[in-house]
């Protein structure tokens, strides 16, 4: 390895977690005494060493940090596969890395079976070709808040990069630095450990005149617009949650299949953004424009919707804005607050008061009144607020010039008052303007695939759709796209069942009119709905799939085509679900629990059983 300190930072990322941590490392990277090479995903990788020229000999001597999530079932972000793919060629020299030192973050969810999966993959492929690692690999979870894991594993970064550079002199300087408290002795209580440092503003913000962007509709990368033009509530009003069935249309030509999600851009609550601008008596038609060094980052557009459209105000604060906010009480009481709950001491507070709460940036400003932070500092420690993803409930074949989603809308106590999640909440407003006949500001969507969730080409292929809620959704698009091959196709089409869950038939069968239609119409052969409240016992679909196991165990055995699809809540739906399959292998299969169990395990592997699942968090 040179000694020229140069560290490449890359990434692998779909909703912007992982770039936002390589750019924060990248930017990072002079203050520790390392000089910072490139900053790329990971598929740029024919701008970096790792893509040498040379087949037979190894590259040059180099170190990366890789910063990568996961996606689907444990798979890698779409902006990594064509790495990958260069990875697996067979023309490679058994240890063409041996010269790339490394060290790998990886982020992910415990909701999923294969957390992290994506980081674990990379790490084997880097070490199978001799690659070394100078640090461990970081697993940090959204379940829980990334940054639990990403601080502390930053934090040891430099230290570790350094001791492989031959500076071990510097770092315990480095480690001193990192640890430090606040240096005016006044402020800084002395029995914490472990307070981050004060972070350093980069962000540059200028009040600026002229021409104001408008932040809501400016489309990057694969994202293009959209208008309500379709609106209505699923759920009865006597139901205590409320679906919303919407439709989008586009001038763009919309171009996916049954199964892909949309990921839409969302705006924060109004109001919880002026309660946030008054807080920091901020005036929120002020324009500002934002620069990182000379370069202009965003804007000019107004304070407001600067936070109403680039800034997650929601999640749960983290350790380095809790610092800042320290440092910017004048109260000690607030000021002490603050840095306990920043602190590595105080990690139990952090979690009773700030991660079991659910604590906003509001709700810790409403808790430490004298603490008024300056608005640079919000734009520098918030994170990005990212778009969420829903479902097609429609099919491009069926509906060509509008694609449809079905939302539950998220609602959460917090002290004595229902906040609504950041989308849905967003999402309801519009439809309920579209409905009132008010003008509704454009979306900006962006198409994903859901990968192997879709149906198969083939009409002849029986399958089951598992799918209670929100579930529903995508099964919507696939039975639009199924009507219309059936229409046009001579051959004998297969059986599809669904099965769907719900409440109650009169205030939350999703879709009945629609699904019924498809019934009648011989699209969809077999429709069975589990009324979870009906009865004196609750009836999920796994109940349903028990009672009907015979036919269901038939299918899967016999038919070496058959598929089952599961979509909709990943946590206990999902589970039951599967346990439910598997009794009915061994109730109508003739199975043991293991060998039915390893029969769900091949199923899936060859995928026929095929899960799209989300969390709520
Ligand atoms: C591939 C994919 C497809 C999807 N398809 C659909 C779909 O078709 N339909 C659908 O409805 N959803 C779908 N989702 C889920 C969707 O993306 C969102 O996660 C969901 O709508 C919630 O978004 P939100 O911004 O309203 O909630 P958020 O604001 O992100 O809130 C999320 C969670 O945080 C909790 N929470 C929020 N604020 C607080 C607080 N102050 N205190 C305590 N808890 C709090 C909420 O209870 C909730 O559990 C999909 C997800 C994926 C990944
Ligand atoms: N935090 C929030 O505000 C929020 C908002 C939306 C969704 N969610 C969560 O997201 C999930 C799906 O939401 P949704 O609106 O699509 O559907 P949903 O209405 O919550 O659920 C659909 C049906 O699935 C049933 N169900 C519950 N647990 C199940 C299980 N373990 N196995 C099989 N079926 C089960 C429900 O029954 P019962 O309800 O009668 O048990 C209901 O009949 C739920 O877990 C929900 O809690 C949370
Ligand atoms: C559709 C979807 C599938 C996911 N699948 C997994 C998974 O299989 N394993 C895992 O550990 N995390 C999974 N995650 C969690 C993401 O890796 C995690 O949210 C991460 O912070 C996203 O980072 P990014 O914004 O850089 O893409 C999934 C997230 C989504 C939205």
């Amino acid at each position: 390895m040179g000694n020229e300190r140069l560290v490449d930072v890359m990434y692998g990322s779909e909703t912007g977690n992982a770039e936002a941590i390589a750019r924060r490392i990248h930017a990072e990277l002079g203050e520790h005494g390392l000089s910072a090479g490139c900053i790329l995903p990971l598929n740029s990788y024919e701008q970096t060493c790792l893509s040498h020229v040379d087949e037979k000999s190894p590259v040059q001597s180099r170190m990366f940090v890789f910063v990568i999530s996961t996606y689907g079932d444990g798979d890698v972000p779409f902006n990594t596969d064509r790495f990958f793919k260069y990875l697996r060629k067979k023309s490679h020299p058994v240890d063409f890395l041996r010269n790339v030192s490394y060290a790998v973050l990886g982020l992910g969810d415990t909701n999923y079976t294969n957390f992290c999966n994506g980081s674990k993959r990379l790490e084997r492929a880097l070490k199978k070709y001799g690659a070394k690692n100078v640090y461990y690999r970081g697993e940090a979870d959204d379940e829980i808040g990334l940054h639990l894991v990403v601080e502390p594993w930053i934090d040891g970064l430099w230290d570790a990069m350094n001791k492989y550079f031959g500076a071990e002199a510097i770092a315990p300087a480095l480690q001193a630095q990192t640890e430090k408290l606040d240096p005016s002795p006044a402020k800084a209580p002395t029995q914490l450990n472990g307070v981050p440092k004060p972070a350093e503003l980069k962000l540059r913000v200028e009040e600026s005149v002229g021409p104001v962007e408008n932040s809501s509709t400016k489309t990057e990368n694969g994202e293009f617009t959209g208008r309500v033009c379709g609106a209505r509530l699923l759920t009865s009003t006597s139901c205590d949650k409320r679906v919303w069935h919407m439709e989008v249309e586009s001038d763009n030509n919309l171009s996916y299949q049954p199964g892909d999600a949309f990921s839409v851009r969302v705006r924060n609550n109004a109001e919880e953004v002026d309660e946030l601008l008054a807080i920091l008596k901020v005036d929120g038609n002020k324009v500002i424009s934002i620069y990182d060094g000379e370069n202009l980052v965003n804007g000019p557009e107004k304070v407001k919707d600067t936070l109403g459209w680039r800034y997650d105000i929601r999640s749960p604060a983290s350790k380095k804005l809790l610092r800042a906010l320290a440092d910017s009480s004048t109260d000690a009481a607030d000021e002490q607050r603050l840095l306990l709950w920043s602190s590595r001491t105080g990690r139990k507070e952090y979690e009773a008061n700030i991660l079991n709460k659910s604590a906003s940036l509001l709700d810790v400003l409403l808790g430490n009144p004298s603490c008024v932070p300056s608005i640079n500092i919000l734009l520098e420690l918030l994170p990005a607020l990212q778009p969420r993803f829903y479902s097609a409930a429609s099919a491009v074949e069926y509906t060509p010039r509008a694609v449809h989603f079905a939302f539950s809308v998220v609602e959460a106590e917090v002290a004595s008052s229902v906040r609504r999640g950041v989308a849905t909440g967003y999402l309801e407003d519009l439809c309920r303007k579209f409905i009132d006949g008010e003008r509704t500001p454009n979306l900006v969507l962006s198409s994903r695939s859901s990968g192997k969730f879709k149906p198969p080409a083939e009409l002849d292929v029986p399958y089951i759709m598992i799918g209670p809620g929100t579930g529903v959704a995508p099964f919507l698009g696939f039975l639009q796209q199924r009507s219309v091959l059936r229409v046009d196709s001579e051959n004998l089409a297969a059986d599809v069942s669904l099965y769907f869950g719900c409440r109650r038939r009169d205030t939350d069968h999703l879709y009945e009119e629609e699904l019924d239609r498809f019934v009648e119409g011989g699209t969809l052969s077999y429709l069975s709905v589990a009324f979870s409240r009906e009865h004196e016992h609750k009836v999920y679909v796994q109940d349903k799939i028990k009672a009907e196991g015979q036919q269901l165990c038939k299918l899967l055995v016999e038919n070496e085509k058959s598929r089952v699809y599961i979509c909709g809540d990943g946590g206990e739906m999902v589970r039951g679900v599967v346990e439910g399959l598997t009794s009915v292998l061994q109730d109508h299969g003739g199975m043991s629990k293991a060998d039915a169990k390893l029969k769900m395990t091949a199923l899936e592997r060859s995928d026929r059983l095929i899960k799209d699942v989300w969390y709520w968090g």
